[in-house]
């Protein structure tokens, strides 16, 4: 039996730059370290940070209570507002925003002060959205799928700049921009899903493909691997998606001649090297 691991598989690089900040924080002795949302959606790589003192604020009420340290914002970034109450504590802000992300803001933000409307091909409630939608005027639109770009009804006398958010598939990005230029709207569009991102689903398509088992190694809240879990299901029937080692049940007919893995930008190395090691010296 073979194992294949993405090579595009764990950390990209704001993640990698966002979680490195913390640790770096902690090494120079800084103490009331605390980030604005959990750092990354993985609860082990969380939970450590927890033990070396690092707090999650989850709430900008929260924010009233503390008087001293540093804040980390994490790579998906916050919207305007939360930037401007983090800015206005006085406290140490450091600002891990991712720079595609930021990019992202900075479109947005110009293009809405030329008049255009906005529209964000992504999750609504995802954090990385709030914030983009936060950088637009008031013409600004959500559309997470494109059987939500069907039943968008705008106004076609507009001129719309249309963006996604970084991880969002970009099979379905395409299809959504398919059906908003069907039905006759006014788009300008600049393709925001990063490279990271795109490169990490290609692959883990081109490997699930092949695989008779896929194993997606992600973090439940993570929702670029569960993306990466939907792309290999639409592929590989037999695709299984874990958080850590602990949660995989594997029983392998003798038929499987090839098992993938690929794991979303959350998941640190050690946690697919365990899994790599695990199916490889027990299959
Ligand atoms: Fe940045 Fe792309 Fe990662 S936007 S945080 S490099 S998935």
């Amino acid at each position: 039996m073979n194992v294949v691991v993405a090579e595009h598989a764990g950390f990209c690089f704001g993640v990698t730059k966002a979680v490195e900040t913390v640790y770096d924080r902690i090494k120079d002795g800084n103490s009331n370290i605390y980030t604005f949302g959990p750092i990354i959606h993985n609860e082990t790589v969380v939970g450590d940070l927890e033990r070396k003192g690092v707090k999650v604020i989850e709430n900008p009420d929260e924010l009233n209570e503390i008087t001293d340290g540093t804040i980390v914002i994490r790579s998906h970034g916050v919207t305007r507002q939360i930037l401007g109450k983090l800015t206005d504590t006085g406290l140490n802000i450091i600002d891990a925003t991712c720079p595609f992300v930021k990019r992202i803001h900075k479109i947005v933000g110009e293009e809405s002060a030329k008049g255009k409307s906005i529209i964000v091909v992504g999750s609504k409630s995802h954090p990385e959205v709030e914030g983009i939608v936060s950088y637009a005027g008031e013409s600004v639109y959500v559309i997470e799928s494109p059987e939500k770009a069907r039943e968008f009804d705008g106004d076609k006398s507009l001129e719309y700049t249309v963006v996604s958010q970084t991880t969002f598939n970009r099979n379905k990005f395409q299809e959504t921009i398919e059906i908003l230029n069907n039905y006759g709207y006014n788009i300008n569009v600049v393709n925001t899903i990063c490279n990271a991102t795109d490169e990490r689903q290609s692959e883990a398509e081109t490997i699930a493909s092949k695989a008779d088992v896929m194993i997606v190694i992600g973090g439940a809240n993570s929702s670029n691997s569960r993306k990466l879990f939907e792309i290999c299901s639409q592929k590989c029937i037999n695709t299984y998606f874990i958080q850590t080692l602990d949660d995989l049940h594997l029983d392998l007919p003798k038929s499987v001649g090839l098992v993938g893995i690929t794991a979303g930008a959350s998941t640190p190395k050690n946690i697919i090297e365990e899994v790599q090691n695990y199916v490889r010296t027990n299959f």
